[in-house]
C-alpha cells in the first residue's frame, strides 16, 4: 500500500468517527468522547491539516471540565443506550453528563504540539491562550486530589489509568467489593469476541468501585480516599509529568508563567522515580491500601520512557523490550510475555496497542535511541496497513477488538506518515 493510500484510510476513519466538534474512538463500541483518546486525535486531525477539527476536539473535551479542575473520562454529548454503563449508572449530576473520574492527561501535551505547529499563528494564540487556564487546572487538580505516598499519580478506578484490565490491577482489583453477583449486560461484548474483552468478574469489581464513589457523592477532591481502589501508577505519572513540562514550555512560547506548570511537572517526575524497583528493572504500580508494589512487568511501568527517564532506567527496560522481540515477531506486548497472566489477544493483558508504541518510541526517540524507535514504528506500520484496529495480536499481528478505531488512525498520520 503506498502512503497516499494509507492516508486516505486514516483520514477517512477520522472523518466518519467525526460528531459535532469531536471524534469518537469506534462507532459502535465507544459512541462518545474520550477523555485520554482526544490528545491523538487532535493531533492527527493536524497532521491531516485539519486544525478547526483539532482544536475543537480539545475545546470539547475542556468543556466538560468540572469546577475542581477534573476533566472527565467520558462526555456523553448525545442521548443514547448503546454503551454501559452510561450516565445513569454514573449519575454525577453533571450537564453534559459525564463519568466522575479523569484519564492520564495525553490532550495537555496534545494542545502544547498544536500551538507550536499551527501555520496561523493568530489561531494558535488565541486557541491556546483560551485552553491553557483549563489545562493548568486540570494538572494542579491531579497534584491535589490524585497524589499517593511516594508522591506518583493515584487512579481511583482501572479506568482512569487507561488501561483497563492490564494485569497490574489484578490484586489491588480483587480486594474492592463486586457491584453483583448477576451476569452483566455489557455492551462491547455484543460488537467484539468475549475472549478479546474483559471479563464478567472484573466488570463487576470495575462497577463496585463505580457504586462506591458514587455513594461517596463524586466529590473528587477525595476520591483516594473514598475509592476501594486507589492505586499509583507510574504510566498516568509519567503522562502526567509530560504534560506539565509540554504545557510550562509551550506556555513560556505563548507568554504565560511557566513557573506552576514547571514545579507541577517536578514533583510528578519525582513521584515516578520512587516508583522505579531497582530489582525488577521496571517501573510498578504501587497498592496504597494494601501499602505493596503490585503486579508484573506490564506497560503501565515502559510508558515511564515517555516522561524522560535516566538513561540507565532506560536501557534496563531496553533490554527487556529487545528479549521479548526476539520471541515475538513484533513489538511491544502490553504484558511480558514469560509472566503468566499474558494473554495475547484480551486487550490490556498483551495485545500490542498503537498508542503505547507511539509513546515508547517517543521515549527511545529522546533517550537517543534511533534505530529501536525506527524498529518499533516499522512495527507499527505493518499493523496499520491491515487496518486501524483497536489492538493487535503480537504473535501474528492479527488486528482485534474494535475496528475504524480512531487513535491507531490519528496516530498513522501524525507518526507513521509524518
Ligand atoms: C478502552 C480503553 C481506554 C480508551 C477507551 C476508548 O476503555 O481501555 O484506554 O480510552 O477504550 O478508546
Amino acid at each position: 500500500m503506498t502512503d497516499d493510500e494509507l492516508r486516505d484510510r486514516a483520514v477517512a476513519v477520522l472523518t466518519t468517527n467525526h460528531r459535532d466538534g469531536y471524534t469518537v474512538p469506534a462507532i459502535g463500541l465507544y459512541p462518545y468522547q474520550w477523555c485520554w483518546d482526544s490528545g491523538p486525535i487532535a493531533l492527527g486531525w493536524a497532521a491531516a491539516g485539519r486544525w478547526d477539527h483539532a482544536w475543537s476536539e480539545l475545546r470539547r473535551l475542556l468543556s466538560a471540565q468540572w469546577p475542581s479542575g477534573m476533566v472527565p473520562h467520558i462526555v456523553f454529548w448525545t442521548v443514547g443506550d448503546s454503551y454501559f454503563p452510561g450516565p445513569a449508572v454514573w449519575a454525577t449530576g453533571r450537564e453534559p453528563a459525564t463519568t466522575g473520574l479523569t484519564q492520564p492527561p495525553l490532550p495537555v501535551s496534545a494542545a502544547a504540539r498544536l500551538f507550536a505547529a499551527d501555520p496561523d499563528r493568530d489561531r494558535a494564540q488565541s486557541e491556546f491562550g483560551g485552553l491553557w487556564p483549563k489545562l493548568l487546572a486540570w494538572l494542579s487538580w491531579i497534584e491535589r486530589a490524585r497524589t499517593g505516598p511516594h508522591g506518583a499519580g493515584v487512579v481511583v478506578h482501572p479506568w482512569e489509568s487507561g488501561m483497563d484490565n492490564s494485569p497490574s490491577w489484578d490484586e489491588p482489583l480483587a480486594a474492592t467489593p463486586s457491584a453483583t453477583d448477576e451476569h452483566i449486560e455489557r455492551r462491547d461484548v455484543a460488537s467484539v469476541a468475549a475472549a478479546e474483552r474483559p471479563s464478567q468478574k472484573e466488570y463487576r469489581h470495575y462497577l463496585g468501585i463505580v457504586e462506591a464513589l458514587r455513594a461517596a457523592g463524586w466529590d473528587t477532591e477525595r476520591q483516594p480516599a473514598d475509592s476501594p481502589f486507589a492505586v499509583e501508577d507510574p504510566a498516568f505519572t509519567a503522562i502526567a509529568a509530560r504534560a506539565a513540562a509540554d504545557l510550562a514550555s509551550g506556555g513560556e512560547a505563548a507568554g504565560f508563567d511557566p513557573r506552576e506548570p514547571a514545579r507541577l511537572a517536578e514533583g510528578a517526575l519525582a513521584g515516578l522515580e520512587a516508583l522505579w524497583d531497582d530489582a525488577l528493572g521496571w517501573y510498578r504500580p504501587y497498592d496504597t491500601r494494601a501499602g505493596r508494589f503490585a503486579g508484573p512487568v506490564t506497560s503501565s511501568g515502559l510508558v515511564a520512557i515517555w516522561a524522560g527517564i535516566r538513561d540507565e532506567r532506560v536501557a534496563r527496560m531496553v533490554s527487556r523490550v529487545d528479549s521479548w522481540r526476539r520471541t515475538l515477531p513484533c513489538s511491544v506486548p502490553t504484558t511480558d510475555p514469560a509472566d503468566p497472566s499474558f494473554d495475547p489477544i484480551r486487550y490490556w493483558r498483551g495485545p500490542v496497542w498503537v498508542l503505547v508504541n507511539w509513546l515508547v518510541a517517543d521515549g527511545f526517540n529522546r533517550a537517543g535511541l534511533t534505530d529501536r524507535a525506527a524498529q518499533l514504528r516499522s512495527d507499527t506500520h505493518a499493523f496499520v496497513t491491515q487496518g486501524f484496529s483497536e489492538y493487535y495480536d503480537p504473535r501474528n499481528r492479527a488486528g482485534i477488538g474494535g475496528h475504524g478505531f480512531s487513535w491507531s488512525a490519528a496516530l498513522t498520520l501524525d507518526w507513521l506518515l509524518a
